[in-house]
């Protein structure tokens, strides 16, 4: 099958930018959300507190990365050093102190890949999920906040990409789709790379923010106020770069050689990660190499099967770019089976 296809871009295809926009608008939560949100966090900063008097509440994923959509749900990091407990015992134990505080549909998952309690906010209707130590998701939050400062293109582009996965049920780890964190970097990256660039590579230039979180060193340029005009020589607006992002990853994505990485701002070979093969689960479909931890594919997750559904997904969303009469509709009708 013929994949590729020499295209020019639809001609009018910025008409569509202010129907894309007020999409984007549409789907950015109102300012009493964030309050709430906020509100949520010090209340449980108070409870957490009372048993661990040091440990910390950092808020992680999309509500603090600000690609969140409304009533998205609120992820926590609990951050504990000095105790000997396991992180199960935690987790049990945090359960109980949430349950106790009338929270509700408190529930620990102490053998999910990523152990959290899940739990409801009577009050605000906030769900939220929490987990211990994984201090490495709160900085590639910052590091994505960051990104969304630069430019405004990167968050418009983010919330429709995100908004058509969820449509068309390919944000679905579990099913071997996407999570939302690999559809962000995917935007970043194609902001990046394109003609003039819209986005620099924060982690090329010299850094400003330096930590080490268990053994892994994340270092990037963090005075993104500095950055502002970076993308001015690009005028490019939504419709157009949707057009080439669906483009690019149904026709012109090299799937079997490339990596795409945030953390040099070009793509790399598959052959240089040693990413060419299956390794246990790992099969390396679509590659998005995580920005710090560099060994970890954002695409591992994604199967024979579903990786065929992406791609028919991208090919889908990139035709109705190319010739459909109502794209901004179109683009995000639902999946039926
Ligand atoms: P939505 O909840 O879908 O709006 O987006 P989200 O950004 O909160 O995504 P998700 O709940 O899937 O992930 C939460 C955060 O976990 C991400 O933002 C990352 O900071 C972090 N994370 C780190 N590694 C991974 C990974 O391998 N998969 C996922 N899903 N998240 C990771
Ligand atoms: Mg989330």
């Amino acid at each position: 099958r013929i994949r590729r296809r020499e295209l020019g871009c639809r001609f009018n295809i910025e008409s569509f930018t202010p129907s894309f926009l007020s999409i984007y608008k549409s789907l950015v939560p109102a300012d009493e959300e964030i309050v709430k949100q906020k509100q949520l966090l010090v209340s449980l900063r108070k409870l957490v507190n009372k048993e661990w008097s040091s440990a910390q509440l950092h808020l992680y994923g999309s509500c603090a990365n600000s690609f969140g959509v409304s009533n998205s749900d609120v992820d926590i990091c609990l951050s504990i050093v000095d105790t000997n407990m396991s992180k199960s015992e935690i987790l049990l134990r945090l359960a109980d102190l949430l349950q106790k505080d009338n929270l509700q549909n408190v529930q620990a998952l102490t053998h999910a890949r990523v152990p959290i309690v899940k739990m409801m906010d009577p009050v605000t209707g906030i769900a939220c999920d929490i987990c211990i130590n994984n201090l490495l998701a709160v900085v590639n939050t910052k590091l994505l906040r960051d990104y969304a400062q630069i430019d405004e293109r990167l968050r418009q582009l983010a919330f429709i990409v995100k908004h058509w996965a969820k449509s068309r049920g390919v944000n679905e780890t579990y099913r071997g789709t996407l999570s939302s964190y690999a559809y962000v970097l995917m935007c970043i990256h194609f902001l990046q790379q394109r003609k003039p660039a819209i986005l620099p590579c924060l982690q090329e230039l010299e850094a400003t923010c330096v930590v080490t979180i268990d053994g892994t060193r994340c270092a990037y340029f963090d005075q993104v106020d500095r950055l502002r005009n970076f993308g001015v020589q690009n005028n490019e607006s939504i419709a157009g770069l949707l057009w080439g992002f669906f483009h690019y990853w149904a026709y012109y994505h090299d799937y079997m050689n490339d990596v795409i990485s945030v953390r040099t701002g070009r793509l790399i070979s598959k052959r240089v990660k040693d990413w060419t093969r299956r390794i246990g689960n790992d099969r390396h479909l679509i590659c998005i190499e995580d920005p710090f931890e560099t060994s970890h594919d954002l695409g591992r997750v994604v199967d024979k099967y579903s990786i065929k559904i992406l791609r028919e997904e991208f090919e889908r969303a990139a035709d109705i770019l190319q010739y459909d009469q109502n794209p901004s509709i179109t683009l995000f009708e639902p999946y039926v089976a």
